[in-house]
């Protein structure tokens, strides 16, 4: 059973190459939806599950990341005195909202090698793995959905969600079969053309596994794109042990690439409290 799931592993350290020029010099998980960036609401959401201990991968160029959630005195220092209590009071409360330490990946080897650079800071014990640039709007947090699985069953769970049978290829998919209810992965391909898709369950980027991962990746050789790929450790974990796999209720944004970080916005912005009216306004104007 769950031992109290506290960690969770941020890999923050990709290249963004989707996203160039606007990642050229700034990380991707600073990307702004509305008014803050992408690796905050990421943050926000593991809170809102459960998970305080935050492990970030980070790689060359993303500094912007550590600095976004460490205290700046002359910052907080200026909102006071000039009286901007509100703004002060949202600063402050990011740089104390969370325990977060981070772990270099000195090279960009893929997802599972960044992963497997947290071995040693999670130790063994389940933990979280969440991608800051799929940005997940429900109900729910989505890493919550992924928890009360895991905590039913004490194994790994990973988030799915449906896609058309065309867009298979973007994504890694995986073979699933029903157990007591519950979805159990039976297999994961790794990014397969439509003809060789096990199914239209497409993996997003929200985990939970045992520490048996790592020893997995530690084993795992390059795979697609000549990357260590999470998915191949995974697909490896279900053939030991159980691993489910949970239809995320909410909308999933890749905001790690112009359109959907542009639809992340909109659906976002328009919901807004202060201006959502306003730019549904302007939005429907436009059409
Ligand atoms: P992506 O597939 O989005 O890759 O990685 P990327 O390099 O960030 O972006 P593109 O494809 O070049 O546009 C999925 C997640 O894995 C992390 C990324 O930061 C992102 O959160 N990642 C990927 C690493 O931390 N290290 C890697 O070597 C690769």
């Amino acid at each position: 059973m769950n031992r109290g799931l506290s960690k969770i592993v941020f890999p923050t350290a990709g290249l963004g190459t989707r996203f160039l020029p606007a990642t050229k010099a700034s990380p991707k998980e600073m990307l702004t939806i509305v008014d803050k960036p992408l690796i905050q609401y990421g943050v926000e959401e593991a809170l809102a599950s459960g998970m305080d201990k935050i492990i970030m991968v980070t790689g060359r160029g993303k500094r912007a990341i550590e600095d976004h959630f460490d205290i700046s005195a002359q910052l907080e220092a200026n909102l006071k005195a000039a009286g901007k209590d509100a703004l002060y009071k949202e600063v402050s409360r990011v740089s104390r909202m969370a325990e977060v330490v981070y772990v270099r990946q000195k090279q960009a080897l893929g997802l599972g090698h960044a992963v497997a650079c947290a071995t040693n800071w999670v130790g063994d014990e389940p933990f979280g793995v969440a991608l800051a640039d799929e940005l997940i709007i429900s109900k729910v947090p989505a890493m919550q959905q992924l928890r009360i699985i895991h905590e039913q069953t004490g194994c790994s769970v990973v988030g799915l969600m449906r896609v058309p049978k065309n867009l298979v290829s973007r994504y890694g998919i995986a073979a699933a079969s029903e157990e007591n209810g519950l979805l159990r992965l039976t297999d994961m391909v790794e990014k397969p053309q439509p003809e060789d898709a096990p199914s239209d369950l497409a993996i997003i980027g929200r985990y939970i596994f045992t520490p048996r991962l790592f020893d997995l990746l530690a084993e795992t050789k390059p795979g697609k794109g000549g990357e260590i790929q999470l998915t191949d450790a995974v697909a490896r974990l279900a053939k030991e042990e159980p691993v489910y796999g949970v239809l995320i209720e909410g909308n999933r944004h890749d905001a790690g690439n112009p359109l959907g970080f542009l639809m992340a916005n909109a659906e976002l912005g328009s919901k807004h409290p202060q201006f959502g009216e306003e730019l549904t306004d302007f939005l429907r104007n436009l059409l």
